[in-house]
This record gives structure tokens, C-alpha cells and sequence, in this order.
């Protein structure tokens, strides 16, 4: 099948084309709790779960991110059933990662504080075979680790073997990301003629997370096609499912300017 294209159809009929265990990795967001309104289109999410399950190779990872809607004053745990239907369908909850808004859409929220994430689920299939972490510097790099220092308690949860070792220069960042949304989170003017498009920093650290070069990535809701520029850019195969002709057409016209005409490829 045809790579480095956004299929203009229902991601499930996209999915049909490929072969079992073809993608190493999917980074997407449903229309969930119809939040907004995407000319009218809705999911069946077990299904998209079970093809997904199906399409992934072992150790591939679904990066799934999605928010509740508050109806009635009740929020709707829709990203909680969606979890656990990736579940039952085989895949792990590999990590429940957040993703901060740092500047979220100002809204009344009556009795509660202000909405300002989603969640970001890491689903896979076994355990995941490519983990590039993220890393920041360690303020007490080259100290040992003591139980006194690290709990303050007494010796708390530190293992026995970790005491006395040195505190390394690097460590993995928190499973929490924060980013920009709105007009601070691509420059691709076109973009925001699409409702909800993904922060492109979010995106560039989950697929060098989890994904090599030359890796190939899918977003079965390729919206505005922030997936694909991000992939392309970082030197992935991508593919994508879009049903909406307007949307294609508008990720088509923001990607012109990233891909070469030498970009397409089969496989
Ligand atoms: C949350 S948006 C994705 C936005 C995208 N992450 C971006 O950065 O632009 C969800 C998209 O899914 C599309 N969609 C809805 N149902 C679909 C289906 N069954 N198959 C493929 N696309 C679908 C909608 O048209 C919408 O553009």
C-alpha cells in the first residue's frame, strides 16, 4: 500500500488495506464525547481498537489522547472506557501520560477549576521495543544516593542496591508534558482552519519516543495532518486516515511545502 498519503476514508477501511503487524507506531486523537463537530462523522471505537491491535507490530505502541466532556455537571470518562476497551482488545496500559495545556481555552467552569488536560495513553502491544526517553539534566549529579537524602524518612522505598551509588547527570522526565495550544503550536497558518489540532511538539516527542528512523508511523485521524509533517520531518514513513474531504484537502495544502514529490513509497 501506498506510504507518506492520507487515505480519504474511514481509518477502518485504511486499516483493511494493511497487513497484520505493519505499523510500529499510531499517534492520533478521536472525536471523542463529539466535543466538536467534525462535519458529522463518528467511531466505533472497539472496532478501531481491534484493527488497531491487529495492525501493530509486537512491541508497537498506540499513543492515544483524548479529554472528558462535563455533561450535566458529570464528566463523561469517555478516555477511561476508551482505555479500557484498548485493554480487553489485548493491548497493555503501558503509561497514563498527561499533557498540560499551558495556555487552555478560557472557559466558565462553574464549581471547578479550569480544564487544562488531556490525557495521553500509551497502549501496547507486549512491551514496547523502542523507548528513546527524554531526559533533563539532574541537580545532584555525582552525589550519592542515601535513603536519608532521597526520602527524607528513613530509607522510604529506596532500594538497597541503589544506596551509595551516584546520582546520575541525566534522569527521565516526568510522564507529564506541557505545550502551548492555539496559534503558538505551529506556524502552519492553514492548520487552524481545522478545530483541534495536535501542539506539533507533542507529537515530535512521542514518535522519537517511541520510534527509529525510518519507522512507520500512523494517524488513523489525521485531521489537519500534523501527524504526517512531524513524521516526515523526523525522517519516519507515515500513513493516515482521514474521512473528511475538507480536512484532506486542507493537510494536503499545509504538507506541500515539507514533502518532496520523491517522498511516496510502497510497502
Ligand atoms: C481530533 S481531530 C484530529 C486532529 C489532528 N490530531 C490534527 O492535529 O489536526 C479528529 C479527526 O478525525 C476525523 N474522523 C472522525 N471519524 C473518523 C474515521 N472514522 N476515520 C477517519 N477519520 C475520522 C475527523 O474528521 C477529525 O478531523
Amino acid at each position: 500500500m501506498q506510504l507518506n498519503k492520507i487515505y480519504q476514508e474511514n481509518c477502518l477501511e485504511t486499516m483493511r488495506l494493511m497487513s497484520d503487524d505493519f505499523l510500529d507506531m499510531t499517534i492520533t486523537s478521536p472525536p471523542y464525547d463529539d466535543l466538536r463537530d467534525y462535519n458529522g462523522y463518528h467511531f466505533p471505537v472497539e472496532e478501531i481498537a481491534r484493527s488497531l491491535f491487529q495492525k501493530t507490530r509486537q512491541g508497537g505502541v498506540v499513543i492515544w489522547v483524548v479529554g472528558d466532556r462535563t455533561v450535566n455537571g458529570n464528566e463523561t470518562l469517555t478516555s477511561f472506557r476508551h482505555a479500557l476497551t484498548f485493554q480487553e482488545v489485548g493491548f497493555r496500559v503501558h503509561d497514563t501520560m498527561i499533557y498540560v495545556k499551558n495556555n487552555p481555552i478560557p472557559s466558565d467552569c462553574g464549581k471547578r477549576y479550569r480544564q487544562a488536560f488531556e490525557y495521553m495513553f500509551c497502549f501496547s502491544k507486549g512491551q514496547p521495543t523502542t523507548f528513546n526517553p527524554i531526559t533533563e539534566p539532574t541537580k545532584s549529579a555525582g552525589q550519592k544516593i542515601t535513603a536519608f537524602r532521597i526520602t527524607g524518612k528513613g530509607r522510604g522505598n529506596v532500594p538497597d542496591e541503589d544506596i551509595g551509588r551516584k546520582i546520575k547527570s541525566e534522569r527521565k522526565v516526568t510522564n507529564i508534558f506541557a505545550y502551548n495550544v492555539g496559534t503558538s503550536s505551529s506556524k502552519d497558518k492553514i492548520a487552524f482552519q481545522h478545530p483541534a489540532i495536535f501542539p506539533e511538539k507533542l507529537v515530535a516527542d512521542q514518535i522519537q519516543s517511541w520510534t527509529n528512523q525510518n519507522d512507520l508511523v500512523y494517524d488513523c485521524f489525521m485531521g489537519s495532518g500534523t501527524t504526517a509533517k512531524i513524521a516526515h520531518q523526523l525522517g519516519r514513513r507515515w500513513i493516515g486516515s482521514e474521512i473528511s474531504e475538507e480536512y484532506v484537502e486542507l493537510a494536503n495544502e499545509r504538507l506541500k511545502p515539507y514533502l518532496s514529490l520523491f517522498d511516496t513509497a510502497s510497502a
